[in-house]
Order: structure tokens, then sequence, then C-alpha cells
């Protein structure tokens, strides 16, 4: 398709393992189909973008289309510019598209900052860590009419959607119990999160447990009550604690309980980049009912002749061919696919949607209610009640388990 050159641009911040293996390439694709404009990226570090810049995989995918750089002109590549995003923010049209993928702690700042910069929204799960963050961004998102769309991509995957059409035509009665597990591969350890992945600011619950917590609410409609999480320290390569193993129950306003374990320990020899998968049993019609996903086995399995490079490849493997892939459906380059690609996408879409079906703050809120009233993207004030469990988790886990009242 050819491009447009007045096309909404979409600045990325964020350069780090989010960008390279999801959101970039989703981008790069709405790019080259000429839906969105220039896309640029920044980072705290001109070495992370240009890490991006020079990444094989994004390179043999995009050969017709690329990102612009925005780094600093005046500091090596491993000096910090924390505030370089703000340059970037100024040189946006108001009204164009920030998507935010920097770790959880900055996610506030840096959200309100690109919409009081009149700035659409698409950030990474989860959007922020307290309920008052989170009713300022709806507040301030809501007076300039702009989206803030938070980019859980499970939502996107067709068994979730499955789940949540067949749950909502009563066909499993009310979920009663479940269990989720995601455990993250254990070189993620020697990976930047050593930079931000410290007790103080978050934990694996937080991190990846909040996937499923979205996950119920979004295939059952109901509300968590209260939550208590168990973790355990341990101690990262470069000496920094983190609560890298989790346990957590979540009640739910039926008295409904999920436990949900996470950890940053799947071997890095096991097959697959990660373990996942979630069972809720129900009542169904009076004789039980059951929903169960394996989220990380989907059907295929490979004996490579010899094992690939790179920190968690194994010989025999277990790939996804739901999440991201690229494919090569004759070029030019390969196309993105699967539902981290669909997630991005969904959310730049809507902000694009917004602006072009609106004429006045007026129709951009009305728009907006709708987008909050039905539900499917998650929004600041719709998935509230995730960032309310965050903010309760942080406290229990810091006081050994206890359980803990889910703001409301
Ligand atoms: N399954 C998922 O939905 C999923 C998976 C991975 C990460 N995430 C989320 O994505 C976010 C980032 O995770 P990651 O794994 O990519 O982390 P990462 O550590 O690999 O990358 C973080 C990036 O943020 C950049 N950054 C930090 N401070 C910045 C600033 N002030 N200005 C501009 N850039 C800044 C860093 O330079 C780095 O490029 C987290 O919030 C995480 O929870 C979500």
């Amino acid at each position: 398709m050819v491009q447009q050159p007045s096309a909404t641009p979409v600045l990325l911040i964020g350069a780090g393992m989010i960008a390279h293996d999801q959101v970039l390439p989703a981008l790069l694709q709405m790019r080259r189909e000429g839906a969105i404009g220039e896309v640029s990226v920044c980072s705290r570090r001109a070495r992370s973008t240009r890490a991006l810049d020079n990444a094989p995989a994004i390179r043999r995918a995009f050969p017709d289309t690329w990102f612009r750089s925005v780094v600093a002109s005046d500091v090596d590549a491993d000096s910090p510019s924390p505030e370089l995003y703000k340059e970037a923010l100024s040189e946006l049209p108001p009204r164009s598209v920030v998507v935010v993928a920097v770790p959880d702690q900055l996610h506030s700042e840096i959200v309100l900052t690109a919409l009081r910069a009149d700035q659409h929204v698409c950030c990474v799960k989860p959007l922020v860590l307290t309920t008052a963050e989170s009713h300022l961004i709806e507040s301030e998102a809501r007076s300039r009419g702009l989206l803030v769309g938070v980019e859980y991509h499970k939502r996107f995957d067709p068994r979730s959607l499955m789940a949540r059409d067949r749950y909502r035509d009563g066909r499993f009665g009310e979920f009663k119990l479940g269990t989720a597990r995601l455990m993250e591969k254990w070189h993620y350890r020697e990976s930047n999160f050593q930079e931000w992945f410290c007790a103080s600011a978050t934990d694996s619950f937080v991190y990846i447990g909040c996937h499923y917590v979205d996950l119920v609410h979004f295939i059952t409609g109901l509300d968590p009550r209260a939550v208590s999480v168990y973790g355990l320290l341990d101690t990262l390569p470069n000496g920094m604690q983190g609560y890298l193993w989790t346990d957590a129950r979540v009640i739910w306003e039926n008295g409904a309980c999920l436990s949900v374990q996470n950890s940053l320990s799947f071997p890095d020899g096991a097959p697959g980049p990660n373990t996942q998968g979630m069972t809720l049993y129900c009542t169904g019609t009076g004789r039980g009912a059951m929903i169960d996903h394996s989220d990380q086995y989907r059907g295929i399995s490979y004996s490579f002749g010899a094992r690939a490079p790179g920190p968690g490849a194994t010989q025999y493997a277990e790939p996804s061919p739901d999440y991201f892939q690229y494919q090569d459906l004759g070029g030019p380059g390969l196309v993105p696919t699967g539902y981290g690609v669909r997630s991005v996408q969904r959310i730049v879409s809507e902000a694009l949607r917004l602006e072009h079906e609106s004429s006045s703050l007026a129709d951009r809120q009305q728009i907006l209610d709708g987008i909050d009233a039905q539900g499917m993207l998650a929004t600041a004030a719709n998935s509230r009640f995730n960032v309310a469990v965050c903010e309760a988790a942080r406290e229990s886990i810091l006081d050994g388990g206890r359980l803990v009242d889910v703001p409301q």
C-alpha cells in the first residue's frame, strides 16, 4: 500500500525486550500498510535504540520500511537520557499516538506527560501501580478526549475470546476455583531486568500474573475483591534483590479463588520461551464445567538438528504459532502476525478511529465512553480493577503475604 504522507505518526518510548519482540514489528507493519505515518523510537540509552536499529530479525522482516531513532547527539551510548522522551514528544504533532514500553514503575509519569502533550497512548501492562495514578490518567485523558489503551494482548488470543463468548452465554455456569501459571525463563535474570526488577518496585506477580487476573475478569466479568501474594526474594546477577518467585491468591466478588504462580525460573533448557496456562473450574449447569488452556504448548513440537544460538534456545522446542510469528507471504520482507500484533494494532487503530470519527471534544468523549463500556479494549477506567490488584499485591507481598482488600 502507498504511504500516506499525512498519516498519523507514532512514537515508541522504550526499546527493550517487548519493543523488539512485539510492539515495534506491529507498528512497522501498520507503517508498511500506510495506516500510520513515521514511527520513531526513543529510549533511556542510545545503546538500546541502536540495538533495535540493528536487530537482525526486524531488519529481515522490514527491508522496505523502517523507523527513526531519536538519540541524544551529545552523549555516549551508555549514558542515561531519561528526559529525552520529552524532546521526542515535543516534535510530535498533537493527537498522534505514543506507545509506552518502559519498566512498570515509569508508566505513570510517562503516560501522563504524553497525555499532557495531547497524545493518545497505548501502554504495555500493567498501566500503573496505584489506583490514584490510574484515576489521574483517566481524568487527564477524558478532559482532552484522548484514548489510553492498555496492551493486555492475551485478550486477542482466540482462545480467550472463545471462552469469553461461551462463558457469557452461560455454558460454564459460575467460576469457582482456578489455577494459572506463567514462568519466564531463568535467563531473564541476566537481562536489563536487573535495572528495574527490584523488590521495592515490582515482583513476578505484578509483572506477569496480572495477565491472568485480567483474563479471568475478561472472560467472566467478575471483579477481584482481595489478594494475598507470598514472594520469595532472590538475588539478581548484579546483586539486587527481587521477588523472582511469587504465589498469589485472588478472591473474586462471588467468593471464587484464583491461584497464580509466577517466576523467572523456567529452566533455560526447557522447551518454549516460557510455561503458562490456566484452568478454571466452574459450576456448569449442576454437574461441573471447566476451561483449560495450555498457553504454552499449542500443538507444535520440533526437534532441530542442533541447538539454536541465544539464551533459552533449545534443540527440542515447542513454539507458539499464536502470539507472534513472522510469516513469508511473498514479500517484501516478512509479515508479523499473531495476537500480540493484533493487540497493539487494535489500540492504535482505535486512536485513529477516534480522530477520524469526531469533530468535537464531546464527540470524542462519547466514543471513549463506548470503548470503556464495551470492555473489549482495556482502558484506564475499565481495567482499574487490575491496577487495584497490583496495588494490594504490593502491600501484601511486602507484608509476608497478608490478605489485602483490593481498593474499590
Ligand atoms: N507479556 C507482556 O505483556 C509483557 C512482556 C514483557 C514486558 N512487558 C512490559 O513492558 C515493559 C518493558 O518491559 P521490557 O521487558 O521491554 O523491559 P526492558 O528492560 O527490556 O526494556 C525497558 C526499556 O525502557 C527504556 N526506558 C527506561 N527508562 C526510560 C525513559 N526514561 N525514557 C525512555 N525509555 C526508557 C529502557 O531504555 C529500555 O529500552 C514493562 O512494563 C513490562 O511489564 C509486558
